[in-house]
């Protein structure tokens, strides 16, 4: 079947592209001949097709699914697509363990390897950099789509998909996964960058919505502008968080006290992100002009967290143009915070 459809696709790409140049005849009454010759050649043959493609199946939202990968985002689409009604037929997993959970909880078949996987719909949850080669060792059947969601990297890591007349997509949520986090339920309500051609794009579209989320379509060049600006709150933050709360073990407080009293903090932080918008959610000493617990801050850290001093100085610095903005600090005030900011006493 395969090879059927192999056979007609490429049949149709030739004589679509040029039907002339099934012939290369002789003479003016000869090209008229032969052109209208390979004109009914290239009807027949577009007919034939058409029913041949009639009698494949059309892709839509009930078309089975295979997800490859069982780690955070693996498991988080695998059961919000399977919680949405939709159809797993397979988890590709290394892992008989995680692999078989998962499988089990979204009634699926479980694959230990892509090695000769012929799935219609495939959504690639593998790390960003095995992404290329995860997807050559499908074998893709035209008009499937192969999908992958690296936020970091456009379609052409799927290049080894597309000269077989596959549809690739990628579908990034801006969202943190962790692996026993919230799974589906933190993505409800987050944006998913999604990127596709005329088939693929819009399946993304739906599914996303299925999931709850919202998707936006970013340009391909600003892709990595786009992942930055995920992966500095996304990811680089947590180390900020981690950071913080290891601060406590000065206090003679473990770590679970410290997250047990941050994380709320974050939560609202986040809330007021939501609520506010920038410039209004930016607060701290800095936006508020408070030289004298800037200096203090410093001197702490000069003591005890040397490490955190450039960083901290980074973003205070970074609150004070936000503060100018909405009129908490007058160019003056936003003079002084900065200067005590850069006076170096290290
Ligand atoms: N987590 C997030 O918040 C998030 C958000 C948006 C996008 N993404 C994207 O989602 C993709 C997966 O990220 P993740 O966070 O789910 O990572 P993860 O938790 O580390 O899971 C990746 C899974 O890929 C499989 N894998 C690992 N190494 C592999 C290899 N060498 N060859 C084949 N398979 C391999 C493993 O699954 P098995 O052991 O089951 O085989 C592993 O559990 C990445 O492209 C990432 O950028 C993640």
């Amino acid at each position: 079947m395969r090879d059927k459809r192999r056979l007609v696709w490429s049949t149709r790409y030739s004589i679509h592209r040029d039907p002339v140049r099934v012939v290369e005849p002789d003479g003016l009454a000869q090209i008229g001949f032969w052109r209208t010759c390979s004109a009914i050649l290239a009807y027949w043959l577009d007919s034939a097709i058409n029913l041949s493609d009639a009698s494949l199946q059309m892709i839509d939202q009930k078309t089975s699914i295979s997800i490859v990968g069982a780690g955070a985002l693996g498991q988080a689409l695998a059961l919000g697509i399977h919680r949405a009604g939709r159809n797993i037929e397979t988890i590709v997993s290394r892992s008989r363990e995680r692999g078989g959970q998962l499988a089990e909880a979204v009634e699926a078949e479980l694959l230990p390897s892509c090695q000769g996987h012929s799935p219609r719909i495939v959504i690639l949850c593998v790390p960003d950099d095995v992404i290329s080669a995860t997807a050559g060792e499908l074998d893709c059947s035209p008009d499937s789509i192969v999908v992958h969601c690296a936020g970091s990297r456009g379609l052409d890591v799927l290049e080894s998909c597309t000269s077989e007349n596959v549809h690739t997509g990628s579908i990034h949520p801006v969202m943190v996964l962790a692996r026993g986090g919230r799974g589906p339920e933190a993505m409800h309500g987050a944006t998913a960058a999604i990127e596709g051609d005329h088939v693929s794009e819009p399946w993304l579209h739906q599914l996303a919505c299925d999931l709850g989320m919202r998707p936006v379509c970013i340009p391909p060049e600003r892709r990595a502008l786009y992942h930055l600006s995920a992966a500095l709150v996304g990811g680089l933050m947590t180390g900020l968080l981690a950071a913080s709360a290891d601060l406590w073990k000065l206090l003679e407080l473990d770590r679970s006290t410290a997250v047990e009293a941050l994380a709320p903090m974050v939560r609202e932080a986040g809330l007021n992100f939501q609520k506010l918008g920038v410039p209004d959610v930016v607060m701290g000493p800095a936006a508020r002009g408070d030289i004298g617990t800037i200096r203090m801050h410093l001197n702490e850290l000069r003591t005890h967290a040397p490490h955190l001093l450039p960083l901290y100085r980074e973003l205070a610095l970074l609150s004070i143009p936000y503060a100018v903005e909405r009129s908490q600090l007058d160019e003056q005030s936003a003079k002084d915070v900065r200067r005590a900011l850069e006076f170096n006493e290290d």
